[in-house]
């Protein structure tokens, strides 16, 4: 079978700037990469009680069977939303079948055509593809800098147009995150609806100690995702239950896709019931941010470091082939650290992202720092 020239020219201009991305197994021995923040991953207990509450339901189905509009609404859906409305002290949940199709779902949904989406430069793809399936436009404020977002918002102010200001609560690539105390208050001084995604935070910085200064509730939308610390898979879009009955009328990632079987569903049931248990692992990965950041320091290499409150510690390292090279050295030695090249991150911001966990030892992030100074420095 033939294969497209036009493709083809994609893929060759991918090869001759060294940038081919290639799906890969790894069994390097220290994970910096992976996003199993609290461990939960491995934890044995979140399936074997999700089997368990499998069972007492009699939903052993190997899949849903359908469309949760059609046959696949099974009774765990409505049991694990309102576990979540509560667990996230919201007013209503929506879940779905990950963090993509959450962002892409709401985002499509709402963008209508007198709609404006005021987006952090530097959001995930999953929101920028959802933004572009909308009919909204769309402007983009200064990371995390909220005097950009009011410069915008002043620009946008009407009575005619709903406008969406969205954020992260810690970023995927910086680790860092906006004031969001900050950006709620001026979202309600300009009548504009906030959105954030809570991807990487969920689990470990709740967002009411985020939004210490509010309720959590008058948050337009929150996107949770449940594969990263929570180490399973799936997402729920959070909000008031307009937003939810908007969701099932509206939103095509929700209403076209086959939803979650049972056992999947049950899994953020018990995933979410062990967070409330599982306090220790927290504890450890406060303490290994700690430490790590003061390494950083005492090696001198914090000026090198975006500057990070949260467990995901970059080092900009410019240029693809240097940051290429580096991530390589550290793989040699059984470090699992990869490069993130532009185009993913902008020219110039190329970085090793270092992904702390729970689990990772001390010793191993000593380790790394000082492997990194001596190819750094
Ligand atoms: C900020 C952010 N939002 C959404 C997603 C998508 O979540 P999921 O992996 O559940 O599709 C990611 C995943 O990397 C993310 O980093």
């Amino acid at each position: 079978m033939r294969f497209p020239n036009s493709l083809n020219e994609k893929l060759k201009k991918r090869v001759e700037s060294n940038l081919l991305r290639k799906l890969s197994q790894t069994s390097l021995t220290y994970d910096f990469t992976s996003n199993d923040y609290l461990g939960f991953n491995q934890l044995k207990e979140i399936s074997e009680k999700a089997t368990q509450l499998v069972e007492e339901h009699q939903l052993s189905f190997n899949g849903a069977g359908g469309s949760r509009l059609l046959s696949g609404n099974h009774s765990l859906y409505p049991l694990t939303e309102d576990y979540l409305t509560a667990h996230y002290k919201s007013l209503s949940s929506c879940i779905f079948n990950s963090g993509y199709t959450a962002n892409l779902g709401l985002l499509s949904a709402i963008g209508l055509r007198n709609t404006i989406f005021l987006y952090d430069e530097l959001v995930h793809a999953s929101i920028r593809d959802g933004m572009q399936l909308s009919h909204a436009k769309a402007y983009k404020f200064q990371h995390n800098d909220a005097s950009d977002l009011e410069r915008l918002l002043t620009k946008f102010e009407s009575d005619e147009i709903d406008v969406f200001v969205i954020t992260e609560a810690v970023f995927s690539m910086d680790g860092d995150g906006p004031n969001l105390n900050r950006f709620l208050e001026l979202c309600q001084a300009y009548k504009a609806y906030l959105i954030i995604d809570e991807a990487h935070s969920n689990g470990i910085f709740p967002l009411e100690d985020l939004l210490s200064e509010h309720d959590v509730k008058d948050v337009f939308a929150r996107v949770v995702t449940f594969g990263k610390a929570l180490g399973i898979e799936g997402a729920a879009v959070l909000g008031s239950e307009e937003l939810t009955t908007y969701l099932v009328n509206f939103s095509r990632s929700l209403i076209y896709t086959t939803a979650l079987s049972p056992i999947q569903v049950a899994k953020i049931y018990t995933a979410h019931q062990l967070l409330a248990e599982k306090k220790e692992e927290l504890n450890w990965l406060k303490e290994n941010i700690s430490f790590f950041r003061s390494m950083c320091f005492q090696l001198r290499l914090d000026q090198y470091f975006v500057e990070s409150f949260s467990q995901i510690q970059s080092c900009v390292i410019p240029g693809n082939d240097k940051v290429t090279e580096i991530a390589e050295k550290f793989q040699e030695r059984e470090f699992h650290v990869k490069a993130i090249k532009s185009p993913t991150v902008p020219e110039g911001q190329e970085r090793i992202r270092f992904c702390l966990r729970a689990y990772t030892n001390p010793s191993e992030m000593e380790a790394v720092l000082k492997l990194l100074k001596q190819w750094l420095v």
